[in-house]
């Protein structure tokens, strides 16, 4: 019995280590055809093995490839395709396949994929890095129930546990039988094309505590969130595939309690580490540590291939960002932030920047780094103070984003505000945990919708106008920024009843939050109004002369104005700073 006309080729999907590339060559033996494995075609373009591409490219690269791959497979006659266990997953890819071609899930159980992982890591050094290590058994089997809908859409499954010969003989007798009436079946390409209705899950197996994944137009990186995560650096850079030496940059404050964490999780995994302690405070955030950065680094011979930790808050997130998106052009960055700035702010999104004497974060870049890991448990020392002040980004965040969070930051105040006494307890320990990664998501979401801060990413500004002119004016010393940001949210709370937007009782909460989390709603005495809006014309990101205001229509939809009259824009100020 021969293949039914007009079926031109098999398409052989499924989970890696399924069998896809053994059975390919076999079943094309059989009918007299070629063989084609994606995986290998895209590694013989490369010229690199895929591993590489995924460190050199990232997963968006890869994917080009893979796309690539799949359009000059379908452009040949009477072959069967084994494709990688993403290809699948996209919509594009999915349809280029599926016509003509019949489409064949090849499955097996976890024990059996592990078991082949093992044999295969035994003689290969190079292991898949995302599938090795402790854990494997249960990432294997969350990854692989995330992409069933997708292996759901074909048109045959074949267990592939035992005999590969018998999975031949069922795999050509149904295409020779059934090929032709299921290529003519209705809906069938429509419903493949279309997918199961959910977003594919990401190529990669991050491994536990993703909390989400930021997704931009250059780089897609996965943001951890735990509690005591810090002990695990070596296991997280593993997974990731940064296999290099790690040159740690670490705020002096954090060196002896949480370095040292750090450190010991990463050499026992088997890392060099080398480590440069920043002293504390915004004046590191400056040209010349940046140079002393260069020095070190270059003195240790650092290589693209290794990684820069950049360990504390949005100074060493900034400081170390800086270092990494230009030595070498570029080196891969893992952020792991230690306050909750840091957290749920400066280290997602990619901007790193340094201050001049002229003015704060005026030489720049936009540089995404290769993965967050916010470790709660560095909370625990943060002064409080420091504490409170992050806590600023959460309630916008909550403003701009989220009003059931506000609710809940409502009634947990006093626990997240204490986490030491947390680290006693699970459950409040998993309340900061969670409060953090519902706010890092919330970040991610905006700034992979809108990278450079074209439109979206704006309002992540919301209290920032008069924020920002409040630090300024007091140089950046008496009041920290979410204390700057609590006083700005106020003012543009005012500002928004004013102009009729929102009501008096949503003014009243955001003062009552602010205060909830021991922040201030007025500023210090001494601070003029005039000195205020003079330092708000100077702000950069005044467009055309212009002043843009974050305003808020109701909780979560905030909204750009540069139609604030200026009474309205003095009142508000006023009632911040007390002064007429
Ligand atoms: N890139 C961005 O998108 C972005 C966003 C917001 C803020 N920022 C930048 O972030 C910086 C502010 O960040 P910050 O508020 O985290 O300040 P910071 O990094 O200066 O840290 C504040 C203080 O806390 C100490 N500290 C940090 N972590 C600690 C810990 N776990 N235990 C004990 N002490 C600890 C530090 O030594 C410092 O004294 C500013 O430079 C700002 O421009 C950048
Ligand atoms: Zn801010």
């Amino acid at each position: 019995m021969s293949v039914p006309h007009g079926l031109r080729r098999i398409v052989l999907i499924g989970f890696s280590a399924t069998g896809k590339s053994v059975l390919a060559p076999l079943i094309a033996h059989r009918l007299g055809w070629d063989s084609v494995d994606l995986d290998e075609e895209i590694e013989r373009a490369a010229g690199r093995s895929i591993p590489e591409i995924f460190q050199s490219e990232g997963e968006r690269g890869f994917r080009a490839r893979e796309q690539q791959a799949v359009q000059e497979a379908v452009a040949r006659d009477q072959v069967v395709i084994a494709t990688g266990g993403g290809a699948w997953l996209h919509a594009e890819n999915r349809a280029l396949l599926a016509e003509q071609g019949f489409v064949i899930t090849l499955e097996a159980r976890s024990g059996t994929i592990e078991a082949r992982y093992a044999a295969a890591a035994e003689d290969s050094a190079e292991q898949r890095p995302m599938l090795s290590g402790a854990g494997r058994r249960r990432r294997i089997e969350t990854l692989k129930a995330a992409r069933q809908p997708f292996y759901a859409l074909s048109d045959l499954t074949v267990h592939t546990d035992d005999h590969v010969d018998d999975a031949v003989d069922v795999i050509v007798e149904a295409v020779q039988r059934r090929g032709g009436a299921v290529l003519d079946s209705e809906n069938r390409l429509r419903e493949m094309r279309n997918g199961p209705g959910v977003d594919p899950p990401p190529i990669h197996d991050y491994g536990p505590d993703v909390g989400c994944i930021v997704e931009t137009e250059s780089a897609q990186y996965p943001v951890y969130c735990a509690w005591g995560l810090l002990e695990r650096s070596g296991d997280v850079l593993d997974r990731l595939g940064l296999t290099g030496r790690v040159f740690m940059i670490v705020d002096e404050a954090v060196f002896d309690t949480h370095g040292s964490t750090a450190l010991e999780s990463l050499e026992q995994a088997g890392r060099t580490v080398n480590s440069y302690r920043v002293p504390s405070g915004e004046a590191s955030k400056s040209l010349a540590s940046l140079e002393l950065l260069y020095e070190w680094l270059s003195s240790h011979r650092a290589e693209r291939r290794d990684v820069i930790f950049a360990l504390g808050g949005g100074m060493i997130t900034d400081l170390g960002g800086m270092a990494a998106a230009t030595y070498l052009r570029g080196m891969p960055l893992v952020h792991a932030p230690t306050t909750v700035l840091g957290m749920v702010d400066a280290a997602i999104g990619g901007k790193v920047a340094i201050d001049l004497p002229s003015g704060k974060n005026l030489v720049g870049a936009f540089y995404q780094p290769r993965a967050v890991l916010a470790d709660a448990a560095t909370l625990a020392t943060l002064p409080p103070r420091e504490l409170r002040s992050g806590f600023a980004e959460v309630i916008k965040h909550g403003f701009i984003r989220d009003e059931p969070m506000l609710d809940l930051l409502e009634e947990t105040a006093d626990s997240l505000l204490d986490p030491s006494a947390g680290s006693l307890d699970s459950s409040r320990r998993q309340l900061l945990v969670d409060v953090i990664t519902r706010n890092q998501a919330i970040k991610a979401s905006v700034v992979s919708a809108d990278e450079r801060e074209s439109d979206i990413r704006a309002i992540l500004n919301y209290g920032h106008t008069l924020g920002h002119a409040i630090e300024a004016v007091t140089g950046y010393s008496t009041v920290l920024h979410g204390e700057a940001v609590a006083m700005g949210m106020v003012a543009v709370a005012e500002m928004g009843c004013a102009m009729g937007l929102i009501d008096e009782a949503l003014v009243a909460r955001h003062r009552r939050l602010i205060e909830r989390f021991g922040l201030p709603t007025k500023s210090p005495p001494g601070l003029g109004r005039a000195e205020i809006v003079e330092a708000m014309s100077r702000d950069k990101k005044v467009v055309g002369g212009k002043q843009r205001w974050i305003l808020l229509e109701s909780v979560g939809n905030p909204i750009v104005r540069d139609d604030v009259p200026a009474e309205v824009v003095s009142d508000a100020i006023d009632a911040v700073v007390g002064v007429s």
